[in-house]
């Protein structure tokens, strides 16, 4: 059973228009659609579709239309009402491809509604072998927000279990690993990009990192850190994009090669190979399937229009190629320069 929680999801609403976007004018549509969205959520969506259980747990009433939405498409949702509906996001796409995003704040929460989503997120992952806290926090909820789901979590939790995945960026991620690098805990797993490992770690550029999967394996070992000074982070996935992406764990770190494919929307790429890993590793596979996977599934879900996910049989990870990165450059004395929010 692998457990997201969506903090801030959203009913994204797509408008396909004809022409390019002119201020003050009125715009008429070709096609319009709308889905269900939020990191977490794509991630139980691509989860299910390779047929393991999962359940989305996200603030929003049982009757609200993103959640219905959701439960058509056959994924398991756990509403924490709000009284207030799910936020809606706005993309208008133009004929050549150019995307503009409107994105809603999402509503206001109250301290009781993060008490009450933080409880059913603990009691849901509870014997569960994942929990995913993925994506930005709505106005109300503080940077720790994260912490507080994650230690309600353990606190449920027996033999270790659920590991737990975070995909988030900004302050919500940079306080959770700051408040962890202090108290000693850690966190199984992050999926950063390159723009949100530098934003987090404030070591090099997104660019860099993302040209030179060494380089990003270098900076994702600083918040793994070394037997003797370990970091608050066992794993770190870093997607490079179109380059692929790296995996580091303690002693070692190993890269893959995106396949080329047709990009046709690489919106909600990086969930996908974050399901994909799951998925690897809920079959028991090593670390170098499990990244195999990750991009596998990060490839296949850009090959599919929208921020829809690919099913396991559309994806190939024996078509990657796996290596692994013999000399992990530990970048000398600049361990650990987490960013503080
Ligand atoms: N143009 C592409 N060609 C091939 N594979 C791609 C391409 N873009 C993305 N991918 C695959 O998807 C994975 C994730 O992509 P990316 O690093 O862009 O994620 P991301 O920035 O976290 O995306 P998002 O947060 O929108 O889901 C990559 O590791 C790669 O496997
Ligand atoms: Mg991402």
């Amino acid at each position: 059973m692998i457990i997201t929680l969506t903090a801030n999801p959203s009913l994204d609403h797509t408008v396909e228009l004809p022409g390019v976007v002119e201020r003050g004018e009125v715009l008429r549509a070709l096609a319009s659609r709308e889905q269900p969205g939020g990191k977490g959520v794509n991630v139980s969506r691509a989860v299910a579709a390779a047929e393991l259980s999962t359940v989305a747990v996200l603030p929003g009433e049982s009757s609200d239309p993103m959640v219905e939405s959701l439960r058509d498409q056959g994924i398991d949702v756990l509403a924490v009402p709000t009284g207030q509906p799910v936020r809606r996001n706005i993309t208008l796409t133009e004929p050549d491809g150019t995307t503009t995003k409107i994105n809603e704040p999402g509503p206001l929460l109250s301290e009781d509604d993060a008490t009450r989503l933080v409880d059913a997120t603990a009691r849901a992952a509870a014997g569960a072998e994942w929990l995913v806290v993925a994506g930005s926090l709505p106005p109300g909820l503080a940077p720790d927000f994260y912490a507080r789901v994650v230690r309600a979590a353990r606190a449920l939790a027996a033999d270790g279990r659920p590991l737990v995945a975070v995909d988030s960026s900004g302050a919500p991620l940079a306080a959770l690993l700051a408040a962890f690098a202090d108290s000693g805990e850690r966190v199984d797993l992050i999926k950063p990009n390159g723009a949100e490992l530098a934003e987090l770690t404030g070591i090099a550029s997104g660019e860099d990192i993302e040209a030179d999967p060494a380089l990003a394996a270098a900076v994702a070992a600083t918040l793994v850190g070394s037997a003797e000074a370990p970091g608050p982070v066992v794993a770190v996935l870093v997607t490079l994009g179109s380059r692929g992406a790296v995996l580091v764990e303690a002693d070692q770190a190993w890269s893959a090669q995106a396949p080329k494919i047709v990009a046709r929307s690489t919106v909600g790429a990086g969930d996908s190979s974050l399901a994909g890993y799951l998925i690897a590793h809920t079959a028991g596979l090593p670390p170098a399937a499990r990244l195999a996977q990750a991009v596998a599934h990060g490839a296949a879900a850009a090959a599919l229009p929208g921020s829809d996910v690919p099913a396991l049989s559309e994806t190939d990870a024996a078509a990657i190629d796996v290596g692994p990165l013999p000399h992990l450059d530990r970048l000398g004395d600049r361990a650990l320069h987490l960013m503080r929010p």
